[in-house]
């Protein structure tokens, strides 16, 4: 069993809890996931990893609660208990097994969409302990919607907040800023993770700009496992499982067109069981 630390609500059905799992937070790098279990009677739910504390033995997750299994997560307090907490699972970033003074000579710019700000976060807190300075866009609908920005604000990083309606800093879409730099600044790579559809545009315009891109495809997952087949995806018009091959890929190399279409597969039974909670 694995104790709740704490959860804290972020904005509208977002939440961030902090779990005890010591083994996981040893042993965790940027980019993996875990997958865990609520109770007997749960279905798998793979996350990625939104931070770490090796010393405390913490993992922090951000969940948005849109289906029946994450609105039940949610709605756990502090000090009850998951069924099952296992990870870290999957690759870790390319990045961490970079040359660090070759690493420190490149201009990485993050760009994350909403909730796919938080995988965002150990990734840029990696470089930031390694006094390496990187640029991060994070995209929001509105300015209730953003989230970790006080964390980001902390790292060594020029963050860049964009939200669709102008409430708050960068008005527009994060392609929109990204494009900004890209025409006017030299960049050697982006990491994104977001929605998928915000995944494809960035990819589709750094391919312009022949910068190399990577994007986690974290949320096509399924069982997390190799067995279901529910994350196959395209790369290079080659069939790969995201949780076993992946979760980052050439983001030049996708079939977004293809992962979206299988994010809808099972859309409908996912909304008939989100109901039995709504009431
Ligand atoms: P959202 O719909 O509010 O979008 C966030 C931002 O993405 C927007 O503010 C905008 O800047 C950008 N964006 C959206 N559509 C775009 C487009 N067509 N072109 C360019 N930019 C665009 O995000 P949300 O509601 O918080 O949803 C988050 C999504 O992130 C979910 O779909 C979730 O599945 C996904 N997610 C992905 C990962 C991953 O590993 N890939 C991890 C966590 C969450
Ligand atoms: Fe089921 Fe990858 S999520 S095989």
């Amino acid at each position: 069993m694995y104790k709740i630390i704490s959860n804290k609500k972020l904005a509208e059905n977002i939440h961030e809890m902090i779990i005890e799992a010591p083994r996981v937070a040893h042993s965790a790098k940027p980019g993996q996931f875990i997958i865990l279990i609520i109770d007997k009677k749960g279905e798998r739910i793979p996350l990625t990893i939104a931070d770490y504390d090796k010393e405390k033995g913490t993992v922090n997750i951000v969940v948005q609660a849109i289906g029946y299994s994450t609105k039940k997560l949610v709605s756990l307090k502090e000090n009850e208990y998951i069924k099952d907490f296992a990870g870290p699972l999957g690759n870790e970033s390319e990045f961490v097994h970079e040359d660090i003074e070759i690493l420190k000579n490149k201009r990485i710019v993050f760009v994350g969409g909403g909730v796919g700000s938080a995988p965002i976060y150990p990734q840029v807190k990696w470089f930031s302990e390694r006094n390496i300075k990187t640029d991060v866009i994070l995209g929001f609908k509105n300015k209730d919607f953003i989230i970790l920005k006080e964390e980001f604000e902390k790292l060594n990083c020029n963050l860049h907040i964009c939200t669709d309606d102008g409430s708050y800093g960068f008005k527009g879409l994060v392609t929109n800023k990204l494009q900004d730099m890209l025409d006017n600044e030299e960049i050697d790579e982006v990491i994104t993770i977001g929605p998928m559809i915000m995944m494809k545009f960035v990819s589709k315009l750094t391919k312009k700009y022949n910068i190399k891109t990577i994007a986690s495809l974290n949320t096509i997952m399924l069982d997390g496992t190799g067995m279901c087949g529910g994350c196959r995806v395209s790369i290079g018009g080659k069939v790969k499982f995201t949780c076993v091959d992946g979760p980052e890929f050439d983001a030049h190399l996708i079939n977004f067109d293809e992962a979206m279409n299988r994010q809808t597969t099972f859309s409908d039974i996912e909304k008939k069981h989100s109901c039995r909670l709504d009431g």
